[in-house]
């Protein structure tokens, strides 16, 4: 947006919520920085009317829901944390097309917010939404890309009203609105997570040895490219991450034969997710990188690889 001011912005959309927002409301909250920033904001307008839900899907990065409950005391919300690691995990037994691994997230999210909205009397849903999610999501624009989550049918099978002032921002604005509501820095410069988590990391079927697997690897990567970034050897990407892809690969350890999965490095630059270009990362650091993910994951991961590819013509996730 041309001439964007947070500050103003903020302002506005404070007014805005006070003025059409006069029940009950919950927070589809998943402590990235647009679901965050939404957090700070409806909760300046309406205080403990808000009810800020995380969803524990099982899918979540290491420590992940341990570091929700620290923000949710640090922005003092009014908040709550749903266990729903079984649910989701039973969900995508035998799942392995990236649509319907979405479709059915997708539905369970609605049903566990579905109870939360009915047991709070909340009259309203309020979500991170911003610009890119629709537009990919087939907004009208462009084709339909993928259905992410965030955006499918929640509201109209909920009959809960919409509370969704990001809509119209770019991430990249977003991180500005948060500055201006001080929120802390480690959330507003956090990069993007999908609403499916891990799930849509796993390429085809998600296991629970998988979700380990990709978890303890993804925790590996981004530790490796933040020890870089802070000793000056990068610029942080936008997004860097792991992906489990599910060819088995023959390896060796001493003498003895290995058959373990292919780990995938994906690390891209971009200011708004709709374009990327894979971040020129140095061997030196893939080489950390790989090095830890196939000690700590011995016998489980045999090779590690790292994507080159640019969106378009590849999607930033692999499903
Ligand atoms: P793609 O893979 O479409 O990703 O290039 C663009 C941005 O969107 C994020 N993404 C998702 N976010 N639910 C979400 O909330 C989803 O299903 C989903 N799929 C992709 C992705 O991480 C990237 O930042």
């Amino acid at each position: 947006m041309l001439g964007f001011d947070p500050k103003i912005f903020v302002q506005d959309a404070i007014e805005k919520i006070k003025t059409d927002v006069k029940g009950k409301v919950i927070l589809a909250w998943s402590g990235g920085v647009d679901s965050t920033t939404v957090a700070a904001l409806v909760n300046k307008a309406v205080g403990s009317r808000l009810l800020c839900v995380f969803v524990d899907t099982g899918f979540m990065r290491k420590n992940e829901t341990e570091q929700m409950q620290e923000l949710g005391k640090e922005l003092k919300l009014n908040m709550k944390i749903v266990d729903a690691k079984e649910k989701f995990l039973s969900a995508l037994k035998g799942v392995r097309d990236p649509e319907e691994k979405r479709k059915i997230c997708g539905e369970l999210f609605i049903k566990i917010f579905e109870k939360v909205a009915e047991d709070f009397g909340a009259e309203y849903l309020a979500q991170g939404t911003i610009a890119p999610d629709w537009i990919e999501s087939g907004g009208g624009i462009r084709n339909r890309i993928k259905a992410h989550h965030n955006v499918g049918g929640l509201p109209e099978k909920m009959g809960l009203k919409l509370v969704e002032p990001l809509r119209d921002l770019y991430k990249d604005e977003v991180r500005n609105v948060g500055k201006a509501l001080n929120i802390p820095k480690k959330i507003y410069t956090k990069q993007p997570f999908p609403g499916p988590g891990l799930a849509i990391r796993i390429v085809g079927e998600v296991t629970e040895e998988k979700v380990d697997i990709i978890r303890e690897a993804s925790f590996i990567l981004e530790k490796e490219i933040e020890a870089a970034a802070e000793k000056g050897k990068i610029e942080i990407p936008w997004q860097y991450f792991a992906v489990l892809l599910p060819t088995k690969s023959v390896g060796v350890h001493g003498d003895v034969r290995a058959y373990g999965y292919t780990i995938v490095i994906r690390a891209v630059d971009s200011i708004d997710g709709m374009s990327a270009a894979y971040s020129k990362i140095s061997h030196e650091i893939l080489q950390k990188i790989s090095t830890r993910i196939t000690n700590v994951l011995k016998d489980k991961v045999t090779r590690v690889v790292y994507d080159i590819t640019n969106k378009p013509p590849a999607t930033i996730e692999f499903e």
